[in-house]
This record gives structure tokens, sequence and C-alpha cells, in this order.
């Protein structure tokens, strides 16, 4: 009798955890060393909910980083500041994410209570604050070369237009039209999430030593793939509850945030839809928000918005052809299609 091949489980884990438990488990072990270093100097102020919020979360930045320098370095021992890098990078983020709560008004990150519901409105913005000085802070230290201070540059536009991203999200009008919408919605998004993405790209190349125009390249790739990152979070906020994604589901429609799939779905419903309404400020309680993502999710505003996704993962890969071919170009083309694979 024939038996069918056992299925191979890392083959079936998605490409992120394989990463993370496979090539890169070394520097995932020299990342959380790197990580309590970075952490102790601000150890008097944190509580156990910002430590449980650094042990979580899909750390993609981090992962993109130790990926585009191993794409210049190939195998063995990383430069410590390479590692460095990733933690300051994950620290930025949470910082954005500490800030984010707030604004949004949100309880819930990485399936804990955020750190605005744990500790209140007034510690976040100082925690937040603190987290944003320090990562910044740990991006000069790695200073030892004059390339090196071209980083902390970008480091620090990077930090500016994410703030200029978060508020360029609250400042969108609902009396615009579709097409002004959409422009305000591209130009929101790649300040407040691919600009990121882009210099974790960036930095890894420049902190393992790759060439300048290296650096540039992986950065577009990086920018590509922030871009369908946000649009992936932006329909996964209407599909996917809180369980699997650790934070408040259909939040974008609640806050009334113009976000593509919204955009696209009230264009196509009309002005006196209820999702228009809503979007446009109108109160709604549970059952009608759920209604009206319902009714987002079979709008083909929808499937425009992911297919929208998916060209800029697409475009994200073929950014990478000018790598020489390896087992990280490899993994960094499998995560840009991942991104949008996750099913919305
Ligand atoms: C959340 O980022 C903020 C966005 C840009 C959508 P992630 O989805 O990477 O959140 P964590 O880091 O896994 O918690
Ligand atoms: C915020 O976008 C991106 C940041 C700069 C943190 P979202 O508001 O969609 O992020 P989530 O959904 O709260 O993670
Ligand atoms: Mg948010
Ligand atoms: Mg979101």
């Amino acid at each position: 009798m024939l038996l069918a091949p056992t299925p191979d489980p890392s083959a079936l884990r998605d490409p992120v955890t394989a990463l993370w438990e496979g090539p890169l488990a070394e520097d995932l072990a020299r990342y959380h060393e790197a990580l309590d270093t970075a952490l102790a100097s601000q150890a008097d102020y944190l509580s156990a909910t910002e430590h449980a919020l650094y042990q979580r979360g899909k750390k993609i930045r981090p992962l993109l980083l130790l990926l585009c320098a191993r794409l210049v370095h190939g195998s063995g021992p990383l430069p410590q500041k390479a590692v460095n890098g990733a933690v300051c990078l994950e620290m930025l983020h949470i910082a954005t994410l500490i800030h984010d709560d707030i604004v949004d008004d949100s309880l819930l990150r990485r399936g804990l209570p955020s750190v605005n519901a744990a500790r209140g409105t007034q510690t976040a913005v100082l925690i937040g604050d603190m987290q944003f000085v320090q990562a910044i802070r740990g991006f000069v230290e790695e200073v030892d070369a004059q390339r090196d201070i071209e980083l902390v540059k970008a480091v620090l536009d990077t930090a500016f237009r994410i703030c200029c991203g978060e508020l360029d999200e609250l400042a969108a009008e609902p009396g615009w039209d579709t097409a002004r919408l959409l422009a305000h919605y591209w130009q929101t998004i790649e300040r407040k999430t691919a600009v990121l993405f882009g210099l974790a790209c960036e930095a890894g190349v420049t902190l393992a030593g790759g060439p300048a125009a290296d650096a540039r390249r992986a950065g577009f790739y990086g920018r590509r793939v922030g871009r369908a990152f946000q649009v992936m979070d932006d329909l996964l906020d209407l599909a996917q509850d809180e369980e699997a994604s650790g934070k408040p589901q259909g939040i974008d429609l609640a806050r009334g945030r113009f976000s593509l799939p919204l955009i696209h779905a009230m264009a196509e419903l009309g002005p006196d839809h209820r999702v228009s309404r809503v979007v446009r400020g109108e109160p709604c309680d549970e059952a009608g928000l759920r209604a009206c993502a319902a009714a987002v999710r079979g709008s083909s505003g929808y499937a425009t918005a992911y297919a929208e996704a998916r060209a800029q993962a697409l475009d994200a890969w073929r950014r990478l052809r000018p790598f020489p071919a390896s087992a990280y170009r490899t993994a960094l083309g499998d995560i840009a299609l991942h991104i949008v694979d996750r099913a919305p």
C-alpha cells in the first residue's frame, strides 16, 4: 500500500515564522540579547505591559532589516550593529504603535491591553516618547563611519515622516471627493507605514557594509512591501477577528478612517449608504458596524483594494531582481508575496 507522504511541518508554517525558527534563529537569539540590553536603561519606567509588548508581534521590520543585511553579508555572524539596528527599528515601531493606540483610542494591542488601556493616556504618551528617543539614540550609538551618519539622518527623516503620516490621516475631510481621498490615502500610508519598511531594508544593507546603490534598491523594495502591508492591514481590519489580529476589529470604520477599502466601497455604495454615513461620522452600534463591515467586504471596492495591495507586492518582488540570487533574496520575495497571501 502506498502511504501518503508526511507533510514537512516547516513547509506549512508562514515564511516569517519559518525564517525566525530556521535560518535566522541565531540572529533572533542575538536580537533578544540586544533588546534586553536596550531596555535595561528604561527598566524603572517600564511595566509588565511594555515588556510583554516587546516580546510579542510579528517582528516583520527587524526581520526585513536582518534579511537585507544577509542579502549583502551572506551567512556567518552579522556585525553587532546590524543586530542593534534591528532592535532600534522595532523600538521605533513600538513608539508609533503606543502613540497610534492613543490616537485611535484603541484598547487592544498584540492581544493585550494597549499601553493607554493599561496605564492611562498620560503615561502612554510619555512611554511612547521614551521609545522614540531611545530608538534614535540606539542608531546614533552605532555611528562609526561617515555613511552611518547618513543612516541617522534617514532615521530622523523617517521618524518625522511617520508623525506627518499619522497627522495626515486625521486631516482627511469627509467632504473630499474620491480622487482626493485616494491621493491623500496613498500619501498618508507612504509616510506612516511605507517609509519605515523602506528604512528597515536600507539600514540592513548599510549596517552590513553593503554598497549605497544596494541600500537604495533595498529601500525601493521595502517601501512597496510597506504599502502592500498597510493596504492589507486595512482589509484585515474589516475581516480578521481580535484573536487573530490581537487588535480591535473594525476600528477604522468605527473611528471614521478613510482607509483604501472604505474609500472604494463608499464610491461604489454611494453617499447615502450606511457605510458612507458611518465613515463620515454617524454614530453606530456594534451590530451596525458588523453589518457595515460585511457590506464593504461584499463590495467590489474591497476586491479593488486587494488587487492594489497585490500590485505593490509584485512590484516589490520585481525590485529584488538586480540582487544576485540567494536564499535571502528568495526569502525577501516570499515575504512580499506572503503579506498579500494572508486571506483578507
Ligand atoms: C501594525 O504593524 C501597524 C501597521 C503599520 C499596520 P504590524 O502589523 O507589523 O504589528 P505587529 O508589529 O505585528 O504588532
Ligand atoms: C498605523 O496604522 C500605522 C502606524 C504608524 C502605527 P493603523 O492604525 O492601521 O495600525 P493598527 O491597525 O492600529 O496596527
Ligand atoms: Mg491604529
Ligand atoms: Mg490598522
